[in-house]
């Protein structure tokens, strides 16, 4: 996946305090202690750092990011507060560079609606996931198909509106994955985003042993 406006636009809100999340995964999320996490678009690090103190010395947290200048600022601000059972990973969400089964649980907020290939990351989601393992995602969904000068616009893309996809696709594809069941956690109404109307939601599901193929 081609990310260079993505990098672009990260690499200059690194070092700002504006709030680039939508939903409430990680508060949703129930980590606990001995638990491997990975927050996918991690951004600044902050879910990645409060995963990491949740789960404690006997559990781990992974973020992975693809813009450089988020993953030194992650890693600059775990280092400065101690945090010593973390890893962040410079990776596209494409392909992430972890074993199979690695995680209990697997976060993200805001960033999924970036991705071009939506089915490689689900792929990645229920690999990198135990059986029994679950993951609480928060992001947007367009409530109608995004006009194809948008959806293929890769500047609004990297604005965080223009690469959703409708609720009843976004679904469908996490099911095409092998998750049976999705919860929705919480939804917002619909409202403007870019040139277009999207909601946020917060999703879990489980990687049930006997769900697959
Ligand atoms: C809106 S920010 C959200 C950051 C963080 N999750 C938060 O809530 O503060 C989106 C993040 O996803 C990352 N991102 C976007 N597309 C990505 C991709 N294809 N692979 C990995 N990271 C990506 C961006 O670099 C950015 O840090």
């Amino acid at each position: 996946m081609d990310t260079k406006e993505i990098n672009a636009r990260y690499s200059l809100l690194a070092e700002e305090t504006c709030c680039l999340s939508c939903g409430g995964a990680v508060d949703k999320s129930g980590a606990k202690k001995g638990e491997i996490c990975i927050d996918l678009g991690s951004g600044r690090g902050t879910d990645v750092i409060r995963l990491a103190e949740t789960v404690g010395e006997t559990g781990f947290a992974f973020g992975v990011d693809v813009t450089e200048e988020m993953i030194r600022k992650a890693e600059k601000t775990a280092e400065k507060m101690g945090i010593s059972n973390i890893r962040f990973i410079h990776s596209d969400l494409e392909h992430i560079d972890l074993p199979d089964d690695t995680a209990n649980l697997i976060v993200s907020n805001c960033t999924l609606n970036h991705v071009a290939n939506k089915p490689a990351v689900w792929a990645e989601i229920y690999r990198l996931l135990q059986n029994g393992g679950r993951f609480v995602i928060s992001d947007i969904y367009s409530t109608d198909i995004v006009p194809e000068e948008y959806a293929t616009d890769p500047v609004a893309i990297a604005e965080c509106w223009a690469g959703s996809i409708p609720k009843t696709e976004y679904l469908k594809i996490i099911q095409q994955a092998g998750f049976k069941s999705i919860n929705i956690l919480e939804e917002s109404r619909p409202y403007p985003k870019g040139k277009i109307e999207v909601a946020s939601f917060t999703i879990s599901g489980t990687k049930d042993e006997y769900s697959c193929c």
